[in-house]
């Protein structure tokens, strides 16, 4: 197991679902973008690092039928199919680091990762995420991304983090990439801190 699983693996087998920081009862922002840029129920959706958070339930409810949920940690892939309970059959779970990840041919019409890209402090291991998802959304597609912005915090779950502004963010992924959209937000913690999100989506060329 690498260190980066591991950590990762700690933090589900030791918190609450509901007392991380970057826990939300929903992710009503990802929720609305999704709905605009997606309509079609059939859409094949990825959530990167989804964690346990309630993004697929409510996806599921909402009647889409073709969705997939990544992450580095079994801990809390376990967690939330079991939370779906039978519902968890009609999604593709992955488990992976998602800069060495195949998907083995599988592509999306939308690529979504609230709180994993920020993470990635080595630029090898940016490039190699750009470039799966250059690989994995298909023409015309949506890539919507959440990562800290320019006034969020300098690290999350104790390990540091990169913050970002639309530019540099979009900057990342290249001239493949049409930039739509972006806002900032703030994300309030369990604990009662507030975070500075920012939210950038954009067309596959
Ligand atoms: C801050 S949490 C965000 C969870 C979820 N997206 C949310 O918004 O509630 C980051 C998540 O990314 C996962 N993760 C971290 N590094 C990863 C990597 N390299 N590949 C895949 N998943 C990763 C972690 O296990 C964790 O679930």
């Amino acid at each position: 197991m690498t260190t980066n699983q591991s950590h990762w693996e700690k933090v589900y087998q030791t918190r609450n679902y509901d007392a991380v920081s970057w826990y939300a009862p929903h992710l009503s922002e990802s929720l609305r973008l999704i709905g605009e840029l997606c309509p079609r129920k059939d859409s094949a959706i990825v959530d990167i690092g989804g964690g346990e958070s309630t993004f697929v339930d409510d996806l599921l409810a909402q009647g889409y039928t073709d969705l997939s949920v990544l992450d580095i940690s079994c801990a809390a892939i376990d967690f939330t199919k079991k939370r779906l309970g039978a519902n968890a059959g009609n999604v593709n779970w992955c488990v992976g680091d998602i800069t060495e990840y195949d998907f083995k041919g599988k592509t999306f019409d939308l690529w979504h990762d609230r709180a994993v890209f920020h993470f990635l402090t080595d630029g090898a291991k940016r490039a190699a995420y750009t470039n799966l998802v250059k690989n994995s959304v298909k023409q015309g597609g949506h890539v919507v991304m959440a990562t800290f912005g320019p006034e969020g915090p300098l690290k999350c779950s104790g390990l540091d983090v990169v913050r970002y502004d639309e530019r540099k963010l979009h900057g990342e992924f290249g001239d493949k990439f049409k930039l739509m959209g972006s806002q900032t937000n703030q994300h309030a913690t369990p604990s009662g801190a507030t975070q500075q999100f920012l939210y950038c989506w954009c067309k596959v060329a």
